[in-house]
């Protein structure tokens, strides 16, 4: 079943709560929260990303899928834990070896939510394979991460279509999460390619209904 997480990136300043509480009407499945550190990525959202969080915390319900592009994950794990997310997800680049991944995988578990890796477009599918395992869901980056309404690069799908292969191939249950330039037009081709929650930022704070948005982004081919 596809699910649609709402990137609240691009929220129009002032309109922060009316535009949560839309939102959490027309119940997106998740809300996706980008932290960005001004390291890992050039954008700073940090401070904002913990008050929209904390406020959506004290109004809604609905779950939310934390990305971290943050290059001290383990600070953003602590700091974040405290909006009870469902998902917290990390970047394999922020790390330095294998122990580093591991001990974040834990560190989210020992916090009470699912593990999330992400990988950028650059980075190759291959390189996650050895964490799945451990994690529930693999975040493959449709954009440069840093910032929302880029178009999605289409070498992507390939990427999907190959993890969605592995998972099936290992038998592993592992959600697939795609991220950037995702819209009417992209969703159904990520969709196909095997990917079951779509981020999708621009595509939906731009719409007039978001029922209708988060509906049809979400539909089944
Ligand atoms: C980019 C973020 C994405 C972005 C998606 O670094 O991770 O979540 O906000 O935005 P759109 O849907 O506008 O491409
Ligand atoms: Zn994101």
């Amino acid at each position: 079943m596809v699910e649609i997480s709402t990137s609240i990136l691009s929220v129009e300043k002032g309109k922060e709560a009316e535009t949560f509480f839309a939102l959490e009407k027309a119940k997106t499945d998740y809300f996706h929260i980008d932290v960005m550190d001004g390291k890992f990525v050039q954008k700073d959202t940090y401070k904002d990303m913990l008050e929209y969080s904390s406020y959506i915390r004290r109004i809604s319900n609905l779950p939310m899928d934390i990305h971290l592009m943050v290059e001290d994950v383990e600070t953003g794990i602590e700091v974040f834990s405290a909006v009870e997310p469902n998902i917290i997800t990390f970047h394999l680049e922020a790390c330095k070896d294998k122990e580093e991944v591991m001990k974040h995988i834990q560190h989210i578990k020992e916090k009470g939510s699912r593990v999330g890796i992400a990988i950028k477009p650059e980075t190759k599918i291959e390189e996650v394979y050895e964490y799945l395992p451990y994690v529930h869901m693999c975040l493959i980056m449709t954009v440069e991460p840093g910032k929302g309404g880029q178009t999605l690069i289409t070498d992507m799908l390939a990427k999907i279509s190959e993890l969605k292969t592995y998972i099936e191939k290992k038998n592993l249950e592992i959600d697939i999460e795609v991220d950037g330039g995702i819209n009417l037009k992209t969703a159904p081709r990520v969709k196909k390619a095997g990917a079951n929650i779509l981020v999708a930022g621009t595509a939906i704070l731009i719409a007039t209904n978001y029922k209708e948005i988060i509906d049809e982004l979400r539909e089944e081919e």
